[in-house]
């Protein structure tokens, strides 16, 4: 299935880019070589669909390193779990990846992020494509409490002043909440309020409004960790449903979440003191069931973090 993602808008305001800071003085851990093996949970024609490449990665906030030389593939179509123990970088490394990281004031980073092989940091590249491309959800579901429902979805338009018909408007609400696994729950109160849906309803809320935008990678921060658990496997069929038309990329702590839902599995450690590199990365069956370093088989069977 081939799809084509024209993007909109950006509600994100057009910041510089941060010059690389520091010399680089460690070194990350070789990458685990990619399987061969395609996708296991469904095949994907990758026509449309945008792999994402993180290339030696380093970010600071002020003096302090955070991430070092952090390389990572994320391939079409497929659902790419970053685990890892609190602290050690995947957040900063989800920023890094549609370009939130820089406005934060004291952030600065190094290296590389392509988006089907085009540099996102390259001078000539907008932060607002970036922004239009690559769409975010956060931890703690955040839709406008006051709006209704159908103008969550809308927000991105509205913000950057997009003009659309009302029916254009009124097909891509239907389509939007449809792909979020929301619309039969809502398609009867679109002009309610989004802050009266329950927690894990604005979470697909928010989705939805991520994909009015027509990302071709969605960002996911722990987007369960706020649900119960019934939203929580809402929320990742949804999931599996996207990745047939968006890469996507989770944060999780939940194990059996990553098992559940990701194709491939990153593995982040920063030991005492130092920056979260990737220890170890590959297909998830073989993260969980083979993996190569003592530290990853100790994190997977819940030994630490
Ligand atoms: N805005 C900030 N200013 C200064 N330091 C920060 C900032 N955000 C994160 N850090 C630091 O950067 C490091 C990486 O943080 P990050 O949030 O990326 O970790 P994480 O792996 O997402 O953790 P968690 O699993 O708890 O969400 C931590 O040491 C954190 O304290
Ligand atoms: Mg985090």
């Amino acid at each position: 299935m081939s799809h084509e993602y024209v993007p909109h808008h950006s509600a994100e305001p057009e910041t510089t880019v941060l010059a690389p800071a520091g010399p680089e003085t460690t070194t990350t851990l070789p990458p685990v070589s990619e399987p061969d093996t395609a996708s296991r949970r469904r095949v994907v024609d990758g026509t449309g669909l945008a792999t994402l490449e993180g290339r030696d990665v380093s970010a600071w906030f002020g003096s302090r390193k955070v991430l070092d030389r952090v390389s990572l593939t994320m391939h079409a179509g497929e659902i790419t779990a970053l685990i890892g123990p609190s602290g050690c970088g995947k957040s900063t490394f989800l920023r890094i990846l549609n370009r939130m990281h820089e406005l934060v004031p004291s952030a600065q980073l190094a290296g590389e992020v392509l988006l089907d092989g085009e540099d996102i940091y390259a001078p000539q590249k907008k932060l607002i494509d970036a922004r239009r491309q690559i769409g975010m959800v956060f931890q703690k579901p955040n839709p406008f409490p006051a709006m209704s429902i159908k103008d969550n979805v809308l927000a991105g338009l509205k913000l950057t002043g997009t003009k659309a018909s009302r029916a254009t408007k009124n097909d891509l609400v239907e389509q939007c909440l449809t792909r979020a696994g929301l619309w039969t729950e809502v398609r009867d109160r679109l002009d309610a309020p989004g802050g009266g849906l329950s927690g894990g309803q604005q979470q697909r809320l928010c989705i939805a409004r991520s994909l009015a935008i027509k990302p071709r990678v969605l960002l996911m921060d722990e987007p369960c960790s706020a649900l119960d658990p019934t939203s929580t496997r809402v929320i990742e069929e949804t999931m599996l449903e996207l990745a047939q038309e968006v890469t996507i990329v989770i944060v999780t702590h939940n194990m059996q979440q990553a098992a559940r839902v990701s194709d491939r599995c990153a593995f982040f450690l920063a030991a005492q003191g130092t920056p979260g590199v990737i220890v170890e990365h590959g297909d998830t069956t073989s993260m969980f069931d083979n993996p190569q370093d003592p530290r990853t088989y100790d994190y997977v069977n819940g030994r630490f973090g």
